[in-house]
């Protein structure tokens, strides 16, 4: 759902910066694929399945869907923020479950969670700047 909520995003964009915000956000889509193949490989390592349907995520997601509806830049960051902060949280709590009895479950988290820290800060400088350009002009 992250990869897809970037990936729609970074093609519907509109406004200032709109070209520097696109090629972050084509990057967190990239890297949320990745997330997203970690994740279901350890659940299949682990003796799970991972969710078999599409219709299966709202049911089990944890930080949601936010479609990009309003497609200006600002928006678009503030969403995709949100998000981060949401699953900054939901991998903080899957290390800290995991720290003793899932040594590679944690490591997993722990990377993840590194990601989830430098997309969020990625977006909170466009935000920045994006706040900065349109003020000075
Ligand atoms: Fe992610
Ligand atoms: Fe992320």
């Amino acid at each position: 759902m992250a990869h897809y909520q970037y990936w729609l995003g970074a093609k519907v964009i509109k406004g200032p910066m709109k070209d520097n915000v696109m090629a972050e956000l084509v990057q967190h889509a990239t890297d949320e694929m990745r997330h997203a193949d970690l994740v279901s490989n350890r659940i299949i390592q682990l003796g799970g399945e991972p969710l078999l349907s599409p219709e299966e995520w709202y049911k089990h997601t944890n930080c949601g869907y936010d479609p990009p509806a309003d497609a200006y830049v600002r928006v678009l960051l503030e969403q995709n923020i949100k998000g981060e902060q949401c699953a900054i949280d939901v991998y903080q709590a899957l290390a800290q479950k995991t720290r003793e009895a899932d040594p590679v479950t944690y490591e997993m988290a722990i990377q993840i969670l590194n990601d989830e820290v430098e997309h969020e800060e990625d977006l909170q400088g466009l935000l920045e700047d994006l706040d900065l350009m349109v003020q000075r002009h």
